[in-house]
Parts: C-alpha cells; structure tokens; sequence
C-alpha cells in the first residue's frame, strides 16, 4: 500500500445546533490523530441517507437494486476477508486481566492504548469523519443511553440509521453536558494523495477494544456487522453489561442486565398477554422466533416483537423486571430466510433494506441459499463472479444479512417503543444441540434457571469467524458478548432474581436442534415453536403439567397442544428423552467450565450440579 499523505487536521465545522463541548473537543481530538480529509456530521435525515447511499454506489461499495422490485434497497459486498464478527480481536480492556475474565481477551489499558494510538495515527487520510449520535433506547427513555460514533464508514453511517435511534434529535437529549459513550471506528485504510479506493476497504489487522472503566469503545481494521456498527454488540451488549453490572457493585441501584436477548409478547384468543426475552446463540434462530406465526390451528393466537436481538432489563417499580430493546432495526441472518420460515420478515424486507453478502439476481434483486427451493440458473455471487446452480459454492455468504427498520415489521410490538419498557414473564435459553438437551425444560427455581443459562452450550455457526459446527459452552448466548468477568456475571444475575423475588420470571432451558440417526432435525421448529411457548404460558399461570426430571420440569407429550401437527409419541420422546450417559458425560463438560470459571463462580452454581449429579446417580 502507498504511504498516507497526512494530511493537515480538516475543519471541524460544527453545526450550530451543537453544544455540547466535551463531545466537540473529543471529535476535534479524534481528528487530530486520525486526520481525516473531512469531517461530515450526520443529521439523521432521508436526504442524508439517500445521498451517501448514492455516493456508495458512485464508488462501487453497493448497488442499487431494481427500483420495482425492491424499492430504495442496496446490495454491499465486503471483501473476502471481512464477513464476520472477529471474536479472536475483541478485547475486554479493564483494568485488571481478572476483571475481563478467562473468557475474554484482555490486554492492559496503557499498553492497549499504546497500540490503538499507534494504529490510529493518520488512519482515516483521504477519507470522511463521520460523527454518529445516536439512542439506545427510545430517545429520552430513562433506560435509554446515548452514544457517538466517529467512523470513516458511510456504510456505518447508514446503517447506524437504521440500527439505532440516530441524528439531530440525539442532541437535544444530550444538551450541553448529557453522557455518551465514545466510539470510535476505522476501516483502516488511509487513502495516500490520489490513491484509488477499493469497494470494501479493510486492514488485515483487527482490534475491537472496550474500555469498559472509561465506557469507550475503538475499533479498528473492519467495515462489517457487529465489529463496525458499535452500537449493537461494543455498546449495547459488551459496555451495557457492565454498566448494569457496575450500577449494582457501586450501590447506585439494583443494577440492570444488557442481554443477547429477543422479547416478543404473545396474546391468547382472550386476550391475555405475556411478554418474553429469549437468549440463543448468534445464528439459531432468533429473528424467526421473535416474529413468529402461529400455527393454523392457534387460531386466535398472535406473536408480536419488540426486539430480536438485544435486550435491556430493569426491575421496574412494581418489582417486576421490564426489558426495552434498545436498537431499532434488525441486522439479520438472510440464507434460510424464506416466506416458510419467516414470512414476516420477508415481509419486512420488501423496500428500504440494505443487503450484505447475498447474490444479485440478473433482474437486480437479490438471491440467497433457501430464499426459494430452486436456485435461479443464474446469479452474481457475493464476491461478485458469475453463479450458476453448477458453480459448487454458494452465492450468499453464509453471514449474509440484511440491515432493515423495525417498523417495517408486520407484527412489531405496539409498545416496542415505550420508553417504559414490557414487563417480562419468562426467559428462554437456547442452545443449538443435536443430541443431549430436551426439546423444553422448566427450571423449578431461579438459581436452577441460572444454572441452566450458564452451562447452555452451542454447536457454532458462521455469525463468527472459526471453526463451524463444534459444541463450546456459551453462558447465557453472552460468551462473545460479556464486558466483564463470566462468574461475576452468574452473581449479578443471582442478586436480581433475589431482589426480585416471587417476582422472578420462570426461566426455560429449549432445544430446537435436535436430530435423528440420519441428522434431520426431529423438531419442525419455526411456526411450532408456538406450542412449546403456549406449554410455557400455561405452566406461568399455573394450568399446565408437567414432570419433574434430573434438569428441571419437562412437559409429558400429553401436555402439549398438537392439533395441526402429525408428530408421533415416539418423535417426542426422541426430542425429549433423557439419555443419562449423555447427562453424565455433560456434567463433566459443565465441570471443566466451571473448573474455567473458578474465580468468583457462586457456590450456589456447585450446589445445582451436585444436585443434578445426585439425581442422575438415582
Ligand atoms: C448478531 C450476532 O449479529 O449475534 O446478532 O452475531
Ligand atoms: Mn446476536
């Protein structure tokens, strides 16, 4: 690559409406490492979208799809290299190294530090400053933070639109001297004096630091998803987690919880509501389950969302715990993605989308793996060659996704928005498990719950850079996600679920994934998860059965509603069974992570296994 030509620091030309110094010294200071060509700060209007979309398609970055069939949408690739989260260059920079805990990377502030600095020297040369306010959370919420991107990514910036509460109206809630948290974010590509840019600039080299005592986030070397869009994972999950935690530790508050969460409500034909947060691994699922179709034969029934991604818990007034999702869109999983499995999000994804990674159809649309049984006999794959069905690779990305406005969605919540938040009834684990966990079990206590959260493992799937499709234990969904030590995580969680009280929504530990001797899932999954959410609802107000097993209450295949459904005893028990040479064999894999986790795991925590470990021994 040429030498940057740095530039002199460009002006910063605040709009007036601004007022806030600490946040104008920091994009000036920001600058002056960077040194950006321009600074551009970003209104959040149409106007501003529609223009740097169309500058992104001037510069090759994305394409406009047919305008009649798939109105104001645009496809982006990113380079090769640059298609996933990169869990292995994400730090938990806290003071100490035991702060972070053994399940994240950790480097010591001042040496971290001296490395981002290093890296940030010049690195936004010949390129746009972008400042991006913007809410998680409805603007105002009391549940609701602000924060401010500085990125050199219109791709960001765009996106950041439609993630988040983002523009001019931050700053009226921010005023003169409101928080926020700083982010800061680089491709990592300077442009020398006439260098030709490339469509998807990145840097070989990778670093996504939180500083989780000074709330900042820097992120350098990647223009996608949750390394590049720090609202969603830096900010909402990774800092939040630790603010809520840290509310507690200081004796400010109860404390609150930052959750990789989807909260959907579900209304019965007489009208009564439950509202529930969902926790699965990234990729298993969830924007299905959090718009979610009812069965025919659920007449009456209707799933609602408020989010599918990320969820924000407090104990509310009354002592129950309420949930905000913070963003406000979706960035989803495509392939898979279909008119069977989530007609509501295809739905959500008729207009105003930004596709990444999927394949462009000769008629300018868009194509991924299961959008239709039949590949199109021809295609322009992700990387941008000819696609035919011979080609032997896939057009779409596996992480391909889609970047869209929650209001598009034809089942959003109507309190989605309400600053105050729903109150929530149950939680959901779930892992992604070919053999082993049962299809739903019910934890008799919140300790138990707790217990079943912490040991949920996961075969991996491609929302991450790494090996596909091997188990590794992923506490609570929060194994990438977690912005401080894992056990004083499990603590923290204890303290609330006994702050609350008899208050304590039940927790759930579920299994969509498991398969027969041929590896098919058993399980339909997608609209039939209804009638183990309708199992769940009935246990909550005390009308539903249920056994009690070595890990929780199961429900017994009579217990469930089946009308609709062709699914045998014999395949329930499949799904359900108990197997205990797994169990054993799972407890010494509970073992080892509890072994990892040995700093701070709550006793309680050793208590449940032993227990489980006497029930299995029965
Ligand atoms: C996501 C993820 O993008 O979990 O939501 O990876
Ligand atoms: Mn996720």
């Amino acid at each position: 690559m040429n030498q940057p030509v740095m530039t002199g620091v460009a002006a910063l030309n605040v709009p007036a409406y601004i007022k806030h110094q600490k946040l104008i010294d920091w994009v000036a200071e920001v600058a002056a490492l960077t040194r950006p060509a321009r600074i551009y700060w970003c209104d959040g209007s149409q106007e501003e979208y529609d223009r740097l979309c169309g500058e992104m398609v001037a510069a090759g970055t994305m394409k406009k799809l047919n305008q009649e069939l798939r109105p104001n949408s645009y496809l982006a690739c990113s380079d090769p290299t640059d298609v996933a989260r990169v869990e292995d260059r994400t730090f938990i920079c806290s003071k100490t190294k035991e702060e972070a805990g053994p399940t994240n990377n950790w480097m010591a502030p001042a040496e971290m530090r001296t490395t981002l600095n290093g890296l940030f020297d010049g690195c936004m040369a010949g390129r746009t400053l972008y400042v991006v306010p913007f809410s998680m959370g409805p603007l105002g919420s009391p549940i609701a933070h602000i924060g401010v991107e500085l990125s050199d990514s219109p791709y960001v910036a765009v996106n950041m639109r439609i993630m988040t509460r983002m523009g001019k109206a931050v700053y009226d809630v921010l005023g003169s001297d409101g928080d926020f948290v700083p982010a800061i974010h680089t491709v990592g590509a300077p442009l020398a004096e006439g260098q030709q840019d490339v469509a998807w600039p990145c840097n070989a080299t990778k670093y996504i630091v939180h500083f989780p005592e000074t709330r900042e986030i820097w992120s350098y070397g990647s223009g996608y998803g949750g390394n590049a869009l720090l609202g969603k994972k830096c900010f909402a999950l990774r800092i939040a987690s630790n603010m809520g935690f840290q509310e507690a530790q200081s004796g400010q508050g109860a404390g609150w919880l930052a959750e990789h969460m989807l909260i959907l409500g579900v209304e019965s034909p007489e009208g009564k509501k439950h509202y529930v947060a969902a926790a699965f691994p990234s990729a298993c699922g969830k924007t299905n389950f959090a718009m979610l179709i009812p069965p025919a034969s659920f007449n009456g029934w209707k799933v609602t969302t408020i989010g599918d991604d990320i969820a924000w818990i407090k104990p509310g007034a009354d002592g129950r715990l309420y949930a905000i999702n913070p963003e406000a869109g979706y960035f989803g999983v495509a392939p898979g993605t279909n008119t069977k499995t989530n007609s509501n999000c295809m739905a959500c994804l008729g207009e105003n989308t930004i596709f990444t990674n999927v394949a462009l159809t000769d008629e300018g649309d868009v194509w991924w793996e299961g959008l239709t049984k039949e590949a199109p006999a021809h295609l322009i794959d992700w990387q941008g060659k000819d696609w035919t069905p011979a080609s032997g690779t896939k057009a779409a990305h596996p992480n391909a996704r889609f970047t869209v406005a929650a209001t598009q969605n034809p089942v959003i919540d109507q309190a989605w928005d309400d600053p105050a938040g729903v109150p929530i009834s149950a939680f959901i684990f779930g892992g992604r498990r070919s053999t082993t966990v049962p299809l739903v079990t019910e934890a008799r206590n919140w300790v138990e719950g707790v217990y079943m959260a912490a040991t949920m493992g996961s075969e991996t799937t491609a929302a991450a850079a790494g090996q596909m499709g091997v188990v590794r234990r992923d506490p609570f969904a929060m194994l990438p996600f977690i912005g401080y030590n894992m056990s004083d995580y499990f603590q923290h969680w204890l303290n609330l679920g006994q702050k609350v009280g008899a208050q304590a929504p039940k927790i759930y530990c579920v299994n969509w994934f498991r398969t027969d001797a041929e590896g098919k899932f058993v399980w339909p999954g997608f609209g039939d998860n209804m009638r183990v959410l309708k199992w769940m609802l009935e246990r909550i107000d005390g009308q539903a059965g249920g056994v009690e097993n070595v890990f929780g209450v199961t429900p017994e295949f009579k217990d469930l509603n089946w009308d609709g459904l062709n699914f045998t005893q014999e395949q329930f028990q499949q799904i359900t069974s108990i197997d205990k040479a797994a169990w054993t064999e799972e407890l010494t894999l509970h073992a080892e992570l509890f072994e990892k986790l040995a700093y701070h795991l709550p006793q309680e925590l050793v208590a449940t296994k032993a227990e489980i470990e006497k029930r299995l021994a029965n």
